[in-house]
C-alpha cells in the first residue's frame, strides 16, 4: 500500500472513532449540538488523533483505551478553530471547505458550540474510566496533559498572545512569535503525542522526548500554515488565504521570508523525526508515524 492509501485508511478509521463519541442532535439543546457536529463532521486532516493513535502504537499500545482521547483532542482542536474564526478573532468565513460555524449558525451559537465541544471533550475523555483497559493512574495523567495543554499554559495562552500581537508589526521578535506558535499550535500536538505515549505506558524520559519532538512538529506545522496562508488558495486549503495579512499578524513568513521559513520548518521536522527514530534502539518503531510527520513538510493543505 502506498503512503496515501494508508493515510486514507487511517483517516477513515479515525473518523469512525470520532463519530462514535459525537453527541446526538436532539432535545432543547439540539441547535448547539448540531453546530458542534457541523464543525467536527466538516472533515479536516484529523492529524492530532492520528498522531495520538500512532504514538500509542509506537510504544506498544493496543486496544480501545486511546479512542476516547482521540475523539476528545479532535473536539478541542475543532473548538479552537470555531472560536478562531469568529468575527472578534480572525473573522474568517470558510473552514474545512464549508462556511464557518458562525456564518452558518450565528455568532452566539458558534460561541456556545465551541464551549460545548471543549466541555464535551472532557466528558468524552472521562469515558476512558469506563473501559476495562489500562489503569486509572495513566488515564488521570492523560487527562491532566489534555487539560493543561489546551488551557492558559497551552493553546488558550497562545491564542491570547496571537491576538495581542496583531498590529505590532516589526515589534514582534522571533522569541515572541515562537511563544505564540508553541502555545497556539504545538501545545495540542504535544498533548496528542504525549497522551498516546502515557496511555501506552512510556516512561518519563520517553514522554519528555515525545514532548520535545511534538514541539518541533507543532512549530513546523504552524510555520507551514503561515506559508500556505500566502501561497495557497481557498479551494485547496478549505479556508481563506490572506487571513494573516488581513488581521495584521506578524507570521514566520513576515519575519523571515518564505524560503527561510520553509527551510526552518523542514529542519525542525527532520530533527523531530531523528529524535523519535532514536527510540528505535529500544525497539520502539512506527514507520507510518515517521511517514506521517515527513509528509507534513511538503503538505499543501
Ligand atoms: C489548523 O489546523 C489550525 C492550526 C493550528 C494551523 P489544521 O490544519 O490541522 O486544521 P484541520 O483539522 O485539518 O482542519
Ligand atoms: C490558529 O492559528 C491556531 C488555533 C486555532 C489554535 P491560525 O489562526 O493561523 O489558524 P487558521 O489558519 O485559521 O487555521
Ligand atoms: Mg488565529
Ligand atoms: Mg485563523
Ligand atoms: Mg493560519
Amino acid at each position: 500500500m502506498s503512503f496515501d492509501e494508508k493515510l486514507n485508511k487511517k483517516v477513515k478509521e479515525t473518523e469512525a472513532v470520532i463519530s462514535t463519541y459525537l453527541p446526538k442532535g436532539e432535545g432543547w439543546a439540539k441547535t448547539v449540538i448540531d453546530a458542534m457536529n457541523y464543525s467536527v463532521n466538516a472533515g479536516g486532516k484529523r492529524l492530532r488523533p492520528m498522531l495520538m493513535a500512532e504514538t500509542y502504537r509506537l510504544f506498544g499500545g493496543e486496544g480501545r483505551l486511546v479512542e476516547p482521547f482521540m475523539a476528545a483532542i479532535e473536539m478541542i482542536h475543532t473548538y479552537s478553530l470555531v472560536h478562531d474564526d469568529l468575527p472578534a478573532m480572525d473573522n474568517d468565513e470558510y473552514r474545512r471547505g464549508r462556511k464557518t460555524t458562525w456564518v452558518e449558525y450565528g455568532e452566539a451559537m458558534a460561541i456556545l458550540a465551541g464551549d460545548g465541544l471543549l466541555n464535551y471533550a472532557f466528558e468524552t475523555a472521562l469515558k476512558a474510566f469506563e473501559l476495562p483497559d489500562g489503569d486509572a493512574d495513566k488515564k488521570a495523567k492523560a487527562l491532566s496533559i489534555l487539560a493543561k495543554k489546551a488551557g492558559i499554559y497551552g493553546m488558550i495562552g497562545g491564542q491570547t498572545a496571537d491576538i495581542e500581537a496583531e498590529n505590532l508589526g516589526d515589534k514582534v521578535t522571533e522569541e515572541h512569535l515562537l511563544f505564540i506558535h508553541e502555545h497556539k499550535t504545538a501545545a495540542l500536538i504535544q498533548a496528542s503525542m504525549m497522551i498516546g505515549a502515557v496511555l501506552a505506558g512510556a516512561d518519563e524520559e520517553q514522554i519528555a522526548l515525545v514532548e520535545k519532538a511534538a514541539y518541533e512538529i507543532g512549530v513546523a506545522f504552524q510555520i507551514q500554515d503561515d506559508i500556505l496562508d500566502v501561497t495557497s488558495n481557498l479551494e485547496t486549503l478549505g479556508k481563506p488565504v490572506g487571513s494573516d495579512e488581513k488581521n495584521n499578524k506578524t507570521t514566520y513568513v513576515i519575519l523571515k521570508g518564505i524560503e527561510e521559513a520553509s527551510k526552518e520548518q523542514r529542519e525542525l521536522s527532520n530533527h523531530a523525526i531523528e529524535l523519535l527514530e532514536s527510540l528505535g534502539e529500544k525497539g520502539f518503531q512506527n514507520e507510518f508515524l515517521m511517514e506521517l510527520i515527513r509528509s507534513l513538510i511538503t503538505r499543501i493543505k
